[in-house]
């Protein structure tokens, strides 16, 4: 490959989230006169491979041989090259039948889990099911409304004639409105409690007895940035999803002795139906301008987090909540007009 091509090539930018793929990838490297290029290059390259070290992340040669060396990046030994990662597993995924919760039930089937997709919404959940087992996987729906703790506990006390266990628990389904603090109703108030704090509970005390008794279980809640940060308007969704770190943290550390991790992923602004209805385009660039990436996120980003937790190498990770978010909790006194740097330095999405 001649230099300029080289330079002109585009990383690969899709399909290469960690546990995506099995066996080797190259990557081109161009090591000449200017080390600089070169480094330029592998960032390119390797820079949207995540979770993935270089086992030989640069190769020396001498500055005036003008040549290209091919790169070989591979997964650590065992770690998430194994397509078959969730293999014999069985995942519950709450409001997977859109946005981030369909990607994680689609992520976890593509690796070898059975997923119970469920969702309020009946239709979408039958669809997102039929997907998965279109693309080779197995899915089935379970159609609950999360809001009725009854319901719940009726579907989970039958969960056992459909599914032998629950391996994998992702509480990922939530609700969110904004209203200013004094406009919050009682029933708003209750009601997003329940689905987004009352049902996750309900539903790892439901899957606790079979995980206790084979000592392996993950758990993962689907917070919000709103659950670690104040954000206008969000008194009722800020609150359970505050809370719902916190009861991560409780069931963390009651369950860590019994081989079952728990924990939460806090995302920033997610780019799926819910926050396009919340908003709508007009508040996107509000959005963007707080967080130091500059973009929204995908649900395949926040689902890479997810799928981490679940997964056999994070087996001595309970109790955190990690956050998806481009940097925005990082972020304090974020003011990119201080410099008068204009916005198109910002990185691309
Ligand atoms: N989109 C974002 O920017 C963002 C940011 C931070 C956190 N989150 C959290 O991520 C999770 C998923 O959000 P999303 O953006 O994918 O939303 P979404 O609206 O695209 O999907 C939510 C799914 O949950 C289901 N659901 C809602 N209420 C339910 C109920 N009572 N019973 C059963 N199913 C129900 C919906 O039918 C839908 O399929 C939520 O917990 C949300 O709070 C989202």
């Amino acid at each position: 490959m001649a230099r300029q091509q080289l330079q002109d090539a585009q990383p690969p930018s899709q399909g290469l989230r960690a546990g995506g793929f099995a066996g080797r990838w190259f990557g081109c490297v161009h090591l000449g006169e200017n080390p600089q290029t070169a480094d330029h290059i592998v960032d390119r390259f390797c820079g949207r491979i995540q979770g993935f070290p270089l086992t030989q992340p640069r190769v020396v040669l001498p500055t005036s041989v003008h040549s290209i060396h091919i790169l070989d990046i591979q997964p650590h030994k065992g770690e998430m090259d194994n397509p078959n990662q969730h293999g014999g597993r069985i995942a519950l995924v709450t409001g997977a039948a859109s946005g981030i919760g369909l990607q994680i039930a689609q992520d976890l089937a593509q690796q070898g889990a059975t997923v119970c997709i469920v969702d309020r919404n009946g239709p979408a959940a039958e669809q997102a099911a039929q997907g998965i087992r279109q693309a080779g996987g197995q899915a089935e729906a379970l159609v609950l409304d999360l809001a009725d703790a009854e319901a719940i506990q009726r579907a989970m006390a039958a969960l056992g004639q459909r599914f032998p266990r629950v391996d994998i628990l992702i509480n990922n389904a939530g609700v969110v409105s904004t209203q200013p603090h004094d406009q919050v109703s009682l029933a708003q108030w209750n009601t997003t409690l329940a689905i987004n704090l009352t049902a996750p509970m309900l539903l790892t005390q439901a899957v606790l007895p079979g995980m206790k008794r084979q000592r392996w279980g993950r758990i993962v809640n689907v917070s919000s940035i709103s659950g670690v940060r104040a954000g206008t308007g969000r008194l009722a969704y800020g609150s359970s999803k505050a809370a719902l770190i916190a009861m991560t943290a409780q069931f963390a550390i009651e369950l860590g002795e019994h081989g079952i991790t728990v924990n939460a992923i806090a995302p920033g602004f997610v780019d799926t139906p819910m926050i396009r209805t919340l908003h709508g385009s007009s508040k996107a660039s509000t959005y963007l301008d707080v967080c130091p990436m500059h973009r929204f996120c995908s649900p395949a980003e926040v689902s890479a987090a997810a799928l981490f937790f679940a997964s056999e190498q994070a087996s001595f990770v309970t109790g955190q909540t990690l956050g998806v978010d481009g940097g925005y909790l990082a972020s304090g006194l974020y003011m990119r007009q201080l410099f008068d740097i204009p916005a198109a330095t910002a990185p691309a999405a």
